[in-house]
């Protein structure tokens, strides 16, 4: 199982600059689509004093997702909440601007929504939707391995997802189960933008999580969107075997070597020649002859025999039968999650300085 550890390096400069949508769009797109009514920073303040706070249902290196309700309208949303001392210190402040400048952007299905941003002189606050099912994690911890008809649902609402993804552009850069989440009836939404980027041709910073890493990131070589249908692959084997390919005894400071090396153990009985083929494809060393790598990248990878019997109209339109529909009594029920300290509040003060790099949020 993969480890939740997050692994993010700049070894050099990227290589391109991410898009920015102003805040009016984020805005609009917020009001038409939440009850909490926005405008500047004092209606937002107004809307961030009106949630109750409920629970920790996430913790990540530089902060937490709380469950919170808000008091007038009764609606459950998710507020990601960061440090800004913390993300400051360990280098994160583009990619969290990053991650709202990308969210502010995405309507999609399969990915989270973001309502509002906005901070305080301790953290940043990131207003999404609440998404009640849990990590796929939790799901894979759980029961070990999936078949692979309950796999390849996984896959394809993830393929429509980076398709949409890609067509803008835009590369995620940390697929794994933890990033996974699922909605009340089942289907996938994709969380955790942080390391998403809007990228024109290859970008160059390393980050992401050491199991999921592609060998072109790790050689710091460049990447782009191949590096996306790189960690699929290791995502189908991680569903189907219970471990991922280059890291399936948890010798942790040898994975790099083994990613490089490309050396893979397939597993006898958990997995079939189309499937193998398929994964192989997809985990293909030189990211130019990776599946995906085409102009119409999304496209080869749908086309694959693996997918012989799906209808990716259906895919899209939420239509396939989720395999796990999680028990859930309300719509704020946190069940599906663990359980963690409440111990968020003592964090230190940004500074001035510090805080005048986030003005904009
Ligand atoms: N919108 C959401 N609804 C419910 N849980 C969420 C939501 N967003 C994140 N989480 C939970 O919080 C965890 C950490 O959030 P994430 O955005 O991945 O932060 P990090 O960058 O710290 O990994 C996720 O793995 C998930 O369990
Ligand atoms: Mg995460």
């Amino acid at each position: 199982m993969t480890s939740s550890s997050m692994s993010c390096y700049a070894n050099s400069s990227a290589a391109s600059t991410s898009s920015r949508t102003n805040d009016s769009d984020t805005i609009l797109m917020a009001n038409k689509l939440s009850n909490i009514r926005l405008g500047g920073r004092e209606e937002r303040q107004q809307a961030l004093d009106r949630l109750e706070i409920l629970k920790t249902v996430g913790t990540g290196s530089y902060g937490r997702v709380l469950v919170v309700r808000d008091r007038d309208t009764k609606d459950y949303y998710a507020l990601k909440l960061l440090s800004i001392k913390s993300v400051i210190v360990s280098q994160q402040t583009e990619h969290v601007k990053n991650e709202k400048d990308i969210l502010s952007a995405l309507r999609h299905p399969f990915i989270i929504r973001l309502y509002w941003t906005h901070h305080s002189d301790q953290f940043l606050y990131i207003l999404l939707d609440y998404i009640p099912g849990g990590e796929l994690f939790t799901y894979m911890r759980r029961r070990g391995t999936f078949d692979l008809k309950t796999s390849l649902f996984y896959i394809c609402e993830i393929i429509v997802a980076f398709e949409y993804l890609h067509s803008l552009q835009i590369i995620y850069r940390d697929l794994k189960p933890e990033n996974i989440l699922l909605d009340g009836e089942g289907h996938v939404k994709l969380v955790d933008f942080g390391f998403a980027k809007k990228i024109s041709n290859k970008t160059f910073t390393t980050c992401g999580t050491p199991e999921y890493l592609s060998p072109e990131l790790i050689k710091t070589a460049g990447h782009n969107k191949c590096t996306d249908w790189w960690s699929l692959g290791i995502l189908l084997f991680e569903m189907l075997t219970g471990v991922t390919p280059f890291n399936p005894d948890g010798k942790d400071n040898e994975i790099h070597g083994r990613i490089l090396a490309g050396k893979i153990t397939w597993p006898t009985n958990l997995i079939n020649e189309v499937t193998k083929a398929f994964i192989k494809k997809l985990l293909t060393q030189n990211p130019d002859k990776r599946l995906g790598a085409g102009r119409n990248g999304s496209r080869e990878v749908k086309d694959q025999p693996i997918f012989l019997s799906t209808r990716w109209d259906d895919v899209s339109a939420r239509k396939l039968k989720p395999p796990i529909v999680p028990k859930l009594e309300h719509p704020g029920d946190t069940q599906c999650f663990d359980l963690y300290d409440e111990d968020w509040k003592s964090v230190a003060f940004a500074s001035d300085t510090e805080l005048a790099m986030f003005s904009d949020f």
